[in-house]
């Protein structure tokens, strides 16, 4: 029985997959309509484990196809396949509800017609929308999500916890991600992100690399040690190796619903990351100091203790390892996988 994972080819599951396969998980099959990743991710994974994997390209809302998967004998599912764009979600919010919500939907009817019992789903930070106390713990109240993306996490995982109600056998982990950053110590794959990218650590990269002009801090005057946002910034490694921990825990865990938060407990500003970034790279970043973002908070930081204690994972690798990595592979492949 081979673990299924949607949406493989992306940045977290080309590296969940690598990660896997190095803990002797190798029966895996893959799916993804490749809207924002290519086969080439997959190609590299594979010859940096030896292993070949299972890939089929097809969309997690189309039934036909879905069934189909199925009935090559799945025992668990790792949910990844989603739009994730946050401020394309606020101009396109039917598409996200329609691929995130609706997809997930689409998989948890295949699941239920084939009698698979164990989901893994990926979850977001973004549920807590404005904390009100940190770090936050899975306890913390989630809601106030401000945009489409977000509220579709929160929609699935409302979802999840109904069909555990409805179904005493159900197991569901919904992994709380903070925000993942960083890429496999070869630099042969990481974060290829469309177009600009939205997110910190892709644009200082490309600000280095010489592809962007300048980074935009945006806001220096939050409530925060520097006055810049401050984030759990987790390496996209140990992330993966906590969806390996899900994996391995889940059978003996009770059946419902357990939300996970993945992050280090640590907080660092934008200017933590810009400096710490030139130090470790050699490289310098321009920047300058802008605007806050619509939508912005100023803190935000897990307690890991939760992971440590089911999972018995917990981060190990360190700011310096995350710039050190995105930078080898921003270096190695200035313009992603379409090099
Ligand atoms: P990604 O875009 O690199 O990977 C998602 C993959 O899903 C892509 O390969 C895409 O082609 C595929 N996909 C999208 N819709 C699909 C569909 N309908 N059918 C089949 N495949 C589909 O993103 P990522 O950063 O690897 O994120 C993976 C998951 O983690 C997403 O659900 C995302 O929302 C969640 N997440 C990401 C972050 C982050 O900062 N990267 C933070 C929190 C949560
Ligand atoms: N930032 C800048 N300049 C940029 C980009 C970001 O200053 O060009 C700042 C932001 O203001 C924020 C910090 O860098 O203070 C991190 O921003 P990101 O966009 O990298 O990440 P966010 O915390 O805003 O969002 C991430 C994911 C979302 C997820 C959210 C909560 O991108 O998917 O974490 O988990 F919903």
């Amino acid at each position: 029985m081979a673990i299924l994972i949607t949406g493989g080819a992306g940045y977290i599951g080309s590296h969940t997959i690598l990660q896997l396969i190095k803990s002797d998980e190798k029966e895996i099959i893959v799916v993804d309509n490749l809207s924002n990743s290519s086969m080439e991710s997959l190609a590299r994974v594979e010859k940096l484990c030896g292993v070949k994997v299972s890939f089929y390209q097809g969309d997690i809302r189309d039934v036909d196809f879905m069934d189909n998967i199925f009935k090559k004998g799945i025992s668990k599912v790792i949910h990844f396949a989603g739009l994730k764009a946050v401020g394309e979600s606020t101009q396109m919010p039917i598409e996200y509800y329609d691929n995130n919500v609706n997809g997930s939907l689409v998989l948890l009817a295949a699941m239920k017609k084939h009698k698979v019992k164990n989901i893994i789903f990926s979850s977001s930070a973004t549920v807590y929308g404005s904390p009100e106390a940190l770090p936050i713990t899975e306890n913390s109240k989630t809601g106030g999500t401000t945009n489409p993306y977000g509220r579709s996490k929160l929609h699935i995982e409302e979802i999840l916890q109904d069909v555990c109600q409805s179904d005493s056998d159900f197991k569901a982990i919904a992994l709380r991600y903070f925000n993942p950053v960083g890429a496999d110590e070869s630099g042969d794959i990481g974060e290829d992100p469309n177009g600009l990218p939205n997110n910190l650590m892709p644009y200082v990269t490309q600000v280095a690399v010489g592809k962007l002009e300048q980074l935009t801090v945006f806001g220096s005057d939050y409530d925060t040690h520097d006055g810049t946002g401050v984030r759990d910034y987790i390496h996209v490694v140990d992330l993966a190796d906590g969806h390996v921990a899900a994996v391995k825990t889940i059978d003996k865990l009770e059946t419902g619903f357990h939300a996970i938060n993945l992050g280090t407990g640590i907080g660092y500003s934008v200017l933590d990351i810009v400096n710490s970034f030139q130090q470790v790279s050699g490289a310098v970043v321009n920047y300058k100091v802008g605007e806050r973002r619509a939508g912005d908070i100023a803190s935000c930081y897990a307690d890991p203790q939760k992971a440590k204690q089911v999972l018995n994972w917990q981060a190990n690798k360190s700011l310096t390892d995350m710039c050190a990595d995105a930078w080898k592979w921003q270096q190695k492949n200035p313009n992603g996988y379409s090099a």
